[in-house]
């Protein structure tokens, strides 16, 4: 059996993701990072150099004046994520695509393509869409309901590992010498007619080294677990502490072996915030110094909104207790995230202004030290079975910096990383099977109902 290791992947939040409204006026950040191919393609070659398993490219579909500067002017996933992939030559490319707002076809092909261009490193964040916006821009008054949405990506899925099957390997003929260019058994149509779905098939695309895309999944509610312990490789998650990511594994491990998987194939990745510093205390200097730059009150509040379905929380009087009737606006948005905050709120009896606070402003990362601190707790976490492996954000380039010059050689000299990639492909090197995509013959009636019988 081989050896467990630690995964590692990259999230670049160009000029600052959520809560990092002022992340832009580092200097050390171009201010066009979020459009500037040169700087994505700078930033993953680091990363590869530091044989990370890939880089994932968050996305949505809805703006706001208040959403993060990252959000408001950026890269389309898979048209960045072909150009990285002509940059590079053994790091995953990820992206998110959502089930909502996408028809299968054409996502299992522009996936294929990213699959073949990259010599079988891509990988698919599935996601359902929180921000409910997105449905004005295309063609419905308002989001689906959680049991659409859910419903709708099972089904998605299911038509896209069809299509991702049209052609069996070795269909593709190509003999100049018989003339023959497609062996025509090999190559099979879907015809699916499902709830929400209707596609005929072939996809017109055959299978890449890794037989398929790696599928990833973000999602928290229950209906999100559910999908990503079924169909998922790997699951993408926030923790705030080990415990909870413990029992976020636990659960997702119990929810893949009751749908018969086996649960060390579905591999966990909280994304994490790192901060590097001299010390501890230097660290958390760094840390208190970056949260104040990236944060003003005023800008929180108004992202505040966005769990809620961008709800606008300035009509309320912030120092009076939180305003419950607000999570109504959540309902088809981030609805797991809002009933937390929620909750949370009610619990504590926080005012709207401590509420932002709490959630927004006064957060602190475990993962905050010197080298050694931040190596440790690190493996810590991964012995302990709350993670497989890490997204690491990139906010800051000196940070990601420390991260790669001064952790990455720590966790490699304990031997939880690896110092050289096992494989060209995303799959090889996150240790997950290729999927087979040989059929047989159909049995014959007589054998299926004994089958059945049995
Ligand atoms: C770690 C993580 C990353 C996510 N990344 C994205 C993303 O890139 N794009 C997106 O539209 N939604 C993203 N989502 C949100 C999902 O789309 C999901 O629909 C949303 O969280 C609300 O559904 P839920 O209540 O099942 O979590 C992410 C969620 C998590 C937990």
């Amino acid at each position: 059996m081989t050896k467990r290791t630690l995964k590692l992947g990259l999230v670049p939040m160009g000029v600052g993701g959520p809560g990092h409204h002022s992340h832009w006026r580092d200097p050390s950040v171009p201010t066009d990072a979020s459009v500037s191919i040169k700087w994505y393609i700078d930033a993953v070659r680091k990363a590869e150099a530091a044989k990370f398993d890939f880089v994932f490219i968050v996305d949505s579909q809805f703006i706001t004046p208040d959403s993060p500067p990252h959000y408001l002017n950026r890269l389309e996933p898979l048209t960045l994520l072909s150009a990285l992939a002509t940059a590079t030559s053994h790091i995953g490319l990820v992206g998110t695509a959502t089930t909502s707002f996408n028809s299968p076809f054409n996502l299992a092909r522009r996936f294929a393509s990213l699959d073949l261009i990259s010599g079988g490193r891509a990988g698919w964040n599935v996601v359902t869409s929180g921000d409910a916006g997105a449905a004005g821009n295309f063609g419905l008054d308002e989001h689906y309901d959680y049991d659409t949405r859910y419903g709708r990506a099972h089904e998605y899925l299911d038509v896209v590992h069809g299509l991702w099957k049209s052609y069996e390997d070795g269909a593709l003929v190509r003999d100049r010498e018989s003339g023959v260019f497609l062996d025509a058994k090999k190559l099979h149509p879907l015809n699916h007619k499902g709830e929400y779905f209707s596609v005929t098939g072939p996809l017109n695309i055959q299978r890449s080294p890794q037989g398929e895309p790696v599928i990833f999944q973000a999602g928290d509610s229950e209906q999100g677990r559910d999908l990503g312990a079924q169909t998922a490789d790997a699951i993408f998650t926030h923790s705030a502490n080990i415990e909870d990511a413990q029992t976020f594994a636990r659960d997702i491990a119990r929810r893949a072996a009751s749908a018969g998987r086996d649960p060390k194939e579905v591999l966990i990745f909280p994304g994490v915030k790192i901060v590097v510093g001299d010390t501890d205390e230097d660290a958390r200097r760094i840390e208190e110094a970056h949260n104040r730059a990236d944060h003003s009150f005023d800008l929180a509040l108004n992202e505040f909104g966005r769990g809620f379905g961008w709800h606008d929380f300035r009509q309320y009087d912030l120092d009076a207790p939180f305003p419950v009737e607000a999570l109504e606006y959540a309902r088809k948005s981030f609805f797991t995230q809002a009933s937390r905050i929620t909750k949370l709120a009610t619990e504590k009896g926080l005012t709207l202004r401590q509420t932002v606070e709490a959630v927004a402003l006064s957060r602190k990362s475990p993962f905050v030290g010197s080298a050694r601190t931040v190596a440790d707790t690190i493996i810590r976490w991964f012995e302990a079975g709350a993670l497989d492996g890490l997204n690491v954000m990139l906010g800051r380039p000196e940070q990601f910096d420390r991260f790669v010059n001064e952790v990455v050689p720590l966790l490699q000299d304990a031997g939880v990383y690896r110092t050289d990639y096992e494989d060209t492909t995303l799959r090889g090197n996150l240790g997950l099977p290729k999927p087979t995509n040989v059929r047989t013959p159909e049995p014959v009636a007589e054998v299926r109902e004994t089958v059945l019988a049995a």
